[in-house]
């Protein structure tokens, strides 16, 4: 450790190591608090405590397997030098968010020429912060004025506005029996909600044998209407009851004849999470989006388990909707685009 426990310090008497160890569980008492995590005086005591046992000044800290970088994040408001990595490249991202970039712009003012704030001296990584909200917020704005119009916001049972937060779709096959024609969808459930002491929430297909068509309603209270239409790759007609083998539907799928279809949708409002019937607006706008671009090759046979590539989900981009592509593309292009700003903004400052 640090700062080793007083047992070993002979000079002490029983009752005096007991204080001493009671004075220093006191400091990481006040160190552990959240509302301290930039108190100077609590850093400065636990910092004085390291001083006093590494009179030449503290070792540095070597965390190989530093997951989300907590252990280096906390050797760093010690005054340690910290070094991190991490098998999964996520996990070295956050750390050089958290641990790597900020002391680099210790103390240093935002660049952003029109930041709305009291403040007039930046003090550890405030300044970045201010950046970062400012520079994420262009971002956001943008993003919504170029591709805000496929996301149009919905209208909830009792006419209130939802912003949806969720598409849930179906993917579909023409049924193999003669007697239906037309497309049936494949469901591994039919419930949306299932929160304990709350009525369920669930999807009923509503089946027009006259039309032979099949639309979706949303339920609250009771069970579900409907068994699952899929289990383990093989699925069931929802319209006739009959067998939907697992090699149809992969044949079905690779030749591109698979269709999807949008089956509920989630929306916020302002009265919570609320899940509702897709208009034909919603549809229109889910199918909508002309990506400028799309990833090409082929991804891998084992990817999710080796469940998509049979299907012939054989190239990245047939991983995504259009509308998908579309927002993916947007942002790429503006993470771009505002490194050009920051690094213009930080130039002219
Ligand atoms: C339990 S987490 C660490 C949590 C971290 N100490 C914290 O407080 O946030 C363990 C980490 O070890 C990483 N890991 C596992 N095997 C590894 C290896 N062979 N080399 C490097 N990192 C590895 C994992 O990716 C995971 O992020």
């Amino acid at each position: 450790s640090l700062v080793d426990d007083p047992s070993g310090d002979d000079s002490l008497s029983l009752e005096e190591q007991d204080r001493e160890r009671q004075r220093l569980f006191g400091i990481l008492e006040r160190l552990v608090k959240w509302e301290n995590s930039n108190n100077p005086d609590v850093l400065a005591a636990a910092r004085a405590e390291i001083d006093r046992c590494f009179p030449d000044g503290p070792p540095p800290i070597l965390d190989p397997f530093g997951g989300g970088g907590a252990i280096p994040l906390e050797a760093q408001r010690l005054g340690l030098t910290a070094l991190s990595g991490d098998l999964n490249p996520v996990a070295v991202l956050i750390q050089k968010a958290m641990i790597e970039i900020p002391p680099r712009f210790a103390g240093r003012p935002p660049v952003h020429a029109d930041i709305d704030t009291d403040l007039t001296t930046w003090q550890r990584a405030q300044g970045l912060a201010a950046d970062v909200e400012a520079y994420g917020q262009w971002m956001r704005d943008e993003a919504e004025r170029r591709i805000g119009h496929l996301y149009p916001d919905a209208t909830g049972p009792n006419g209130e506005k939802l912003t949806p937060i969720a598409w849930i779709w179906a993917r579909t096959v023409e049924s193999p029996d003669p007697t239906w024609n037309g497309h049936v969808p494949l469901v591994a459930s039919w419930t949306l909600s299932n929160k304990k002491g709350k009525p369920k929430v669930w999807i009923e297909p509503v089946i027009n044998r006259a039309t032979q068509t099949i639309t979706y309603e949303i339920r609250t209270g009771g069970e579900p209407s409907h068994e699952r239409t899929v289990d383990r790759g093989n699925g069931t007609c929802i319209a006739t009851g009959s067998a939907i083998p697992g090699d149809y539907i992969k044949a079905q799928s690779r030749s591109g004849l698979m269709g999807q279809q949008l089956i509920a949708v989630v929306g916020e409002g302002q009265s919570g999470r609320g899940y509702y019937t897709p208009s034909d607006r919603d549809s229109e706008a889910a199918h909508s989006g002309e990506p400028p671009w799309k990833p090409e090759g082929r991804n891998p046979e084992k990817l999710t388990g080796g469940t998509v590539f049979i299907y012939g989900l054989d190239e990245w981009w047939k991983l995504f909707t259009p509308r998908q592509l579309t927002a993916l593309t947007t942002f790429s292009d503006l993470l771009s685009e505002v490194r050009e700003r920051v690094i213009a903004d930080a130039a002219a400052s």
